[in-house]
């Protein structure tokens, strides 16, 4: 398992133009879904693009464990679902290795089930808060059998024998709080119903409504949504071609716009609003990218991105953005390194409790490769020096977070001085290919 292997080092250097076209990793929340939904249905689901990172693959094993047949041939991925309803106990615990997504929509997929659940996970996942998923579900009547303190994994659930539906209003902008509601509605009788003040991600929706559930959204005037989710009825499994994974898509980007005459294609990425923060912040830093071909793939908009190096500028982004771009700060972090003037990015609560304390990591980071910054309780501040002159030379701890690794690895080829990550096997969690694909446009990792 990766997580126990020793630390892979990783060093990014000053690199020449950027050149070519690329495409990214399927997208790690429609895959994840992709496996849970396809082995909960009924009857066959065909996948192709699913990201084969380790989260992802975390989440398949989990499916099997819990009567549903998967199996790859050639390209798609072919899964046989148990039926809504009907999954079965597994005989040992589920380990979600680093994958909050899994484990916690997990949770809500089980956790109403009558029948024992434990998750287990690695040192980042243990650290994370649970507590956000289980308050809920306990309120559908799970029991938290066993947790560590601060209802942190590993984590023991027993279900009801009758789930209660409930009304819940997510505390915090999280897709995978308001996804786990959503699917203990699945097995819960009666409508359950989530509200949803700050809308996120909306992949759990619009998925099963794919796949069949009988699940509504109404918009209040405030713009609160209010989603109701009939429980116990069928779902049916479907042909998916998961689009590439707009935050992977962060990476390359980012190092194109930063690496001088660099012009790169990333072809066939998600383009659903509720993802695209990043790029609507990087077009207003000045950032050269065109999006071609916008087209319908699958009930998604995909675009492919050309991405040439251009001089940024910062700007404030705005808490509200937050949502649409929650994996992205660690990224732009390191595009604000760059630009001319402060750039501002506000409302980063949620960073604190990602794979590592991301708004920590990326002030640390930046620091250590003399980059001018300011860690708020909720906003970091990143003051850029155009060209990168005197930057990098510094060692960055990555945490056992995958983003952190990358978006460090894209720093240091444009800086100065190389910049050296101090494990960069984490990165196999979200985009195995990562090394490849940069290498492959140009640049320097070694
Ligand atoms: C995800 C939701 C987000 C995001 C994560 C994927 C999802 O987490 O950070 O990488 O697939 O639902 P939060 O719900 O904690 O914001």
């Amino acid at each position: 398992m990766t997580h126990n292997a020793e630390p892979r080092p990783a060093v990014a250097r000053q690199s020449e133009a950027l050149r070519g076209k690329a495409r990214v990793p399927g997208d790690k929340s429609i895959s994840h879904r992709s496996f849970m939904f396809g082995g909960l249905a009924s009857g066959e689901t065909r996948i192709t693009g699913l990201l084969e990172g380790e989260d992802v693959m975390r989440t398949g094993e989990a499916m099997k464990a819990m009567g549903a047949r998967i199996e790859k041939n050639g390209n798609e991925w072919i899964i046989n679902g148990v039926g809504n309803g009907c999954l079965l106990e597994p005989q040992a615990p589920l380990d979600f290795g680093n994958a909050g997504t899994g484990s916690r929509l997990t949770m809500g997929l089980v956790g109403t089930y009558d029948m024992e659940t434990t998750f287990i996970g690695d040192a980042s996942l243990s650290g994370r808060p649970m507590g956000r998923v289980l308050e809920p579900l306990r309120q559908m009547g799970v029991q938290v059998v066993k947790a560590a303190p601060g209802d942190r994994m590993p984590i023991t659930l027993r279900g009801p024998k009758h789930a209660a539906p409930i009304t819940y209003r997510v505390p915090m902008a999280s897709a995978q709080v308001k996804s786990a509601v959503l699917l203990a509605g699945l097995n819960t009788p009666g409508v359950t119903t989530v509200i949803e003040p700050t809308m996120t991600r909306d992949h759990t929706e619009k998925m099963l409504q794919g796949f069949g559930a009988n699940l509504d959204v109404e918009t209040d005037e405030q713009g609160v949504r209010h989603i109701f989710i009939e429980g116990q009825g069928k779902l049916t499994g479907q042909t998916i071609a998961v689009p590439g994974d707009p935050s992977s898509a962060g990476f390359p980007l980012v190092a194109a716009l930063i690496v001088p005459d660099s012009d790169i294609t990333i072809e066939n990425v998600l383009m659903n609003p509720t993802r695209t923060g990043l790029l609507l912040t990087l077009q207003e830093m000045g950032g050269n990218i065109e999006i071609l071909n916008p087209r319908d793939a699958g009930g998604e908009d995909v675009a492919d991105l050309r991405v040439r190096s251009s001089e940024l500028r910062g700007v404030v982004v705005p808490a509200a953005r937050a949502p649409s771009m929650i994996d992205e700060y660690p990224v732009l972090a390191a595009a604000a390194a760059f630009a001319e003037g402060e750039t501002l990015m506000q409302g980063l609560e949620e960073l604190r409790v990602k794979e590592s304390d991301r708004l920590a990591a990326v002030a640390r980071g930046l620091e250590a490769n003399g980059v001018d910054c300011t860690e708020g309780e909720t906003t970091l501040s990143v003051r850029g020096r155009p060209g990168g002159k005197g930057l990098g030379g510094g060692t960055v701890a990555t945490h056992l977070d995958h983003r952190i690794a990358m978006s460090f690895l894209v720093l240091g080829l444009a800086t100065e001085k190389p910049v050296t990550i101090d494990d960069a096997n984490m990165i196999a969690t979200s985009f195995p290919e990562f090394m490849g694909l940069m290498k492959e446009l140009g640049a320097t990792i070694d």
